[in-house]
């Protein structure tokens, strides 16, 4: 399917200040496309997971952001992406209750469940890319 990027913008994430923006910018997001406001605490949380996670294990990186709408439907896809170690065992850190620093565990798994599309490429030493959307 055709996806019409309406807007587009790329963001640091390297501290938790960034985190907050990545949030404030995909909730104002949601709130143009007149997401539910259980739909929109859905995404923004997927949001607060992702980038934490871009953060504290990918030692840093970047979001792309994307509100797309292609007449058929409108909805937003955000990537995260960062170069740190990757993750060796996929299926291991997509299973609720797995940290590898003993945290609780459920941010990929819960992201998942929150999002309409969820996509995990990984190469250890390379690096970590996740890619979400959720329609309207
Ligand atoms: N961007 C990333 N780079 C490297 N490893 C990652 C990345 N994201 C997740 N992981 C690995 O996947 C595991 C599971 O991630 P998940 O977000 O589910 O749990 P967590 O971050 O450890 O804890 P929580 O999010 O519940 O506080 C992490 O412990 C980490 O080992
Ligand atoms: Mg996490």
């Amino acid at each position: 399917m055709m996806n019409n990027i309406v807007r587009r913008e790329v963001i640091p994430l390297l501290s938790d200040e960034d985190i907050v923006r990545a949030r404030k910018i995909v909730r104002d997001w949601t709130i143009s496309l007149k997401f539910s406001l259980v739909d929109q605490t859905k995404l923004v949380t997927a949001v607060s997971e992702l980038a934490r996670n871009t953060v504290e294990h990918g030692g840093g990186g970047s979001a792309l952001l994307e509100m797309l709408d292609d007449s058929i439907r409108r909805g937003i896809r955000l990537t995260f992406e960062d170069q740190g170690p990757g993750i060796a065992n996929i299926d291991q850190a997509m299973t609720d209750g797995y940290s590898s620093r003993g945290s609780l565990g459920l941010g990929l798994g819960g992201t998942k469940r929150l999002v309409n599309e969820f996509d995990l490429s990984s190469e250890p030493g390379k690096g970590t890319r996740v890619t979400i959307a959720r329609w309207k």
